[in-house]
């Protein structure tokens, strides 16, 4: 058994990791800006701390064998040096799918991001595994505010399929990298098991809340001012890259099915399990 520092603790695939790995008899370290806001389970240790600083990143992996690492916005420069010097056993990474994808632009903000963390491990010498999930059900969450006050869903591409992958799946893959030697090197495309639009989605939603929503498409215009709000230019147009360039993102990979030996969780349970949020 290891001692595995997690980054992303408090994250949409950190969470399930933290639970996966002590079932697993790991030792665990969660790595945290704020771990007063958060309620670990009671045998995890906390370091609190920030993965853009040297400092906390060195104190965070004093002792540890081996780190689950969420890319940062230095492509994870930091934490790989970090890695390099403490002579890490193994380093799962939280890459993208984007990655994967031979279509897009050499200046897609999103697919260089991925890379260049990939090959910052690599060029460090870090063992490592490489997992590529593709988009998060989570994203649905940013359907919540209208669907809630206005029983509508404002959707820039409604029939756009999509192996959309529950974060549970992630992290159960990367429990299954992290206690394995074998998986050192390797890199994993992870989809959910099944392609699914937004508008299949929010039907699934419909359902599930008991009300109708309705669907309304965005034009590009509107897509491009309302995610701007939120993100800078660079990214909006990394994502509207990948949202444009073909009728369907990504296909569904058998990689969560060969490492966990189950099917892959749906978006049907995805939304069973979040229903409550969007009441
Ligand atoms: N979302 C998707 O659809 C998708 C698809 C493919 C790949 N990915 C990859 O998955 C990653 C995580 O996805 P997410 O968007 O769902 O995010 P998330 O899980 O909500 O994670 C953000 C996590 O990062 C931590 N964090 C952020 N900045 C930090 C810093 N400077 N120091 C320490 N911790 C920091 C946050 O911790 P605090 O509690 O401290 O805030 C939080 O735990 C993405 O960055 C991307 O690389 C995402």
């Amino acid at each position: 058994m290891s001692k595995i520092l997690v980054t992303g603790a408090t994250g949409n695939v950190g969470k399930y990791l933290i639970h996966q790995l002590l079932l697993d008899g790991h030792t665990v370290r969660a790595f945290c800006r704020n771990p007063e806001l958060v309620d670990f389970p009671k045998n995890v240790e906390i370091i609190s701390g920030d993965i853009l600083k040297k400092d906390d990143v060195e104190k965070a992996l004093n002792n540890i064998d081996k780190a689950f690492l969420l890319m940062s916005n230095d492509h994870g420069s930091i934490f790989s040096s970090a890695l390099a010097v403490n002579k890490i056993k193994h380093v799962v990474l939280l890459s993208s799918y984007s990655v994967e994808i031979d279509w897009l632009s050499k200046n897609n903000f999103i697919a260089k991001h991925h890379i260049e963390g990939e090959s910052l491990l690599i060029k460090n010498n870090i063992p490592y595994t490489f997992l590529r999930p593709s988009g998060f059900m989570t994203t649905a969450f940013q359907w919540m505010d209208s669907i809630k006050l206005q029983n509508k869903a404002f959707l820039p591409y409604p029939d756009l399929a999509h192996a959309i992958i529950h974060p549970e799946d992630i992290a159960l893959c990367a429990s299954i990298a992290l206690g394995n030697d074998n998986h050192i090197g390797k890199s994993y495309l992870l989809t959910g098991p099944e392609l699914i639009t937004p508008r299949d989605q929010i039907s699934i939603l419909s359902k599930e809340i008991g009300k109708n929503i309705e669907v309304i498409q965005l034009s590009k215009d509107e897509t491009i001012k309302s995610m701007s709000k939120n993100l800078p230019s660079i990214i909006v147009d990394s994502i509207l890259e990948l949202l444009e360039s073909k009728p369907k993102i990504i296909n569904v990979s058998e990689n969560v099915k060969k490492l966990t030996n189950t099917k892959g969780i749906p978006f049907s349970t995805w939304a069973k399990e979040n229903s409550h949020f969007f009441k």
